[in-house]
């Protein structure tokens, strides 16, 4: 089954929360009419390091036309090599991976008949937990609009939260303390995320300053990127278990030989699509330590891929954080992926199981623009200058 055509549709959706994201949509065609969807979820971190989309879609044509879709493994390996890994969360490389690792187990799977969790060997679960994201507070400002997300998202059934912290204390401790009077007992904290922000001794500090406030099941991302001593040091003073982001299969192994973590966050957005992520969850597995699915924010095409991905893992025993079409206000599907009692449902339709709505996928065809401009907190912190009253400083 010949590769036939690659086309790119970038896309800007906004999100309830008041800020646009760029994602690429990828359609691949091959032989025989058959067409699979894939995404490139969020371009819009490093906002003013884009891609010129025009070149990526010639070159994926150069790259990958006339080869057999069927041959995954080999079309992996080359996929690595012309977009090597590049190690960090935001990278470009690993989401054009995953567009196309997505596209093609799609492509695959509606051939097949069967839905992608089938191709990968059979479902365990038909659904897993997730929470909903609580972006980063720097006034108390934003402590209200929060709550009211909070409320809104519980009467949907979203019982589980996650709560981005670190960049002020205080107002943290301020909305932990209002969190806990309205909603203790009925909303829970799946984790607080230091997004690499603070050193592991000013992390410690501020959570011993949340503790008596509220409770929550693990800890992310307490230390600075790639300090394996200052992650395994906040580790071994942690009470709870420490998760960080793998970023690419070595570094899953760096953090699980040094002893900086219980968890691993995989990502496809990150690691360039299932396949690597399956090897990351096995790379747990041998650990005897826990994984998580984490997420960029990803669309329904997106999200749908991390439920397939869920639903084969192995190794899946902390709740996942994949609630992007519950955040963005629009989408290119017909039908969205269903959420109940705060789970995502697997979808067991063809492939990926949701169906791209190509009138409405032209509809939303962008050019490459920021709507961050250069608001450098706003990128960090997924979250308005209006909503911070910090007029973007
Ligand atoms: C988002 O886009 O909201 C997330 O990727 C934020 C983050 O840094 O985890
Ligand atoms: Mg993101």
């Amino acid at each position: 089954m010949k590769i036939e055509r690659i086309n790119l549709f970038p896309v800007m959706i906004p999100r309830r929360t008041g800020i646009d994201n760029r994602h690429v949509i990828v359609r691949l065609d091959a032989q025989g009419d058959q067409v699979g969807w894939g995404e490139m979820s969020d371009l819009s971190h490093l906002p003013l390091y884009q891609m010129d989309l025009a070149n990526l879609e010639g070159a994926l044509n150069d790259l990958l036309v006339g080869r057999d879709a069927r041959d995954l493994s080999s079309i992996e390996q080359l996929m690595e090599r012309a977009y090597t890994v590049e190690g960090h969360k935001y990278s470009r490389s690993g989401l054009v991976r995953q567009g196309i690792d997505l596209a093609l187990h799609d492509l695959l799977a509606r051939r097949a008949g069967v839905p992608v969790y089938a191709l990968l060997g059979g479902a365990l679960r038909d659904r897993f937990k997730v929470c909903y994201p609580i972006f980063r507070m720097r006034s108390e400002a934003e402590i209200a609009p929060n709550l009211e997300r909070i409320a809104e998202m519980a009467g949907r059934g979203f019982d589980l939260i996650r709560v981005y912290v670190g960049a002020d204390v205080d107002v943290d401790i301020r909305f932990f303390e209002a969190f806990s009077e309205r909603f203790g007992g009925s909303v829970r904290i799946k984790s607080i995320d230091f997004s690499n922000l603070l050193d592991w001794r000013r992390s410690l500090a501020a959570t011993e300053r949340y503790v008596d406030l509220a409770d929550w099941m693990l800890i992310e991302s307490p230390a600075p990127e790639e300090d394996y001593e200052g992650l395994a040091e906040f580790r071994r003073r942690s009470r709870w278990p420490v998760s960080e982001h793998v970023n690419h299969l070595w570094h899953g192994w760096q953090l699980l030989r040094s002893g900086c973590v219980d968890i691993l966050n995989v990502s496809p957005y990150v690691l360039g699509g299932l396949r690597p992520c399956l090897r990351a969850i096995a790379l747990a597995e041998a650990a005897h330590a826990s994984v998580l699915i984490g997420t960029t924010q990803e669309l329904n095409l997106g999200t749908a891929a991390v439920a397939h991905l869920g639903a084969v893992a192995r190794v899946l025993d902390y709740p996942a954080d994949n609630t992007g079409p519950e955040l963005y206000t629009a989408d290119v599907v017909k039908e969205p992926l269903r959420y109940e009692d705060g789970h995502l449902l697997v979808p067991d339709g063809n492939g990926l199981g949701v169906e791209v709505d190509e009138a409405t996928l032209e509809q939303r065809r962008t050019s490459l623009v920021s709507t961050f401009g250069t608001d450098l907190v706003g990128m960090l912190d997924r979250t308005t200058a209006a909503e911070r009253g910090d007029g973007g400083n």
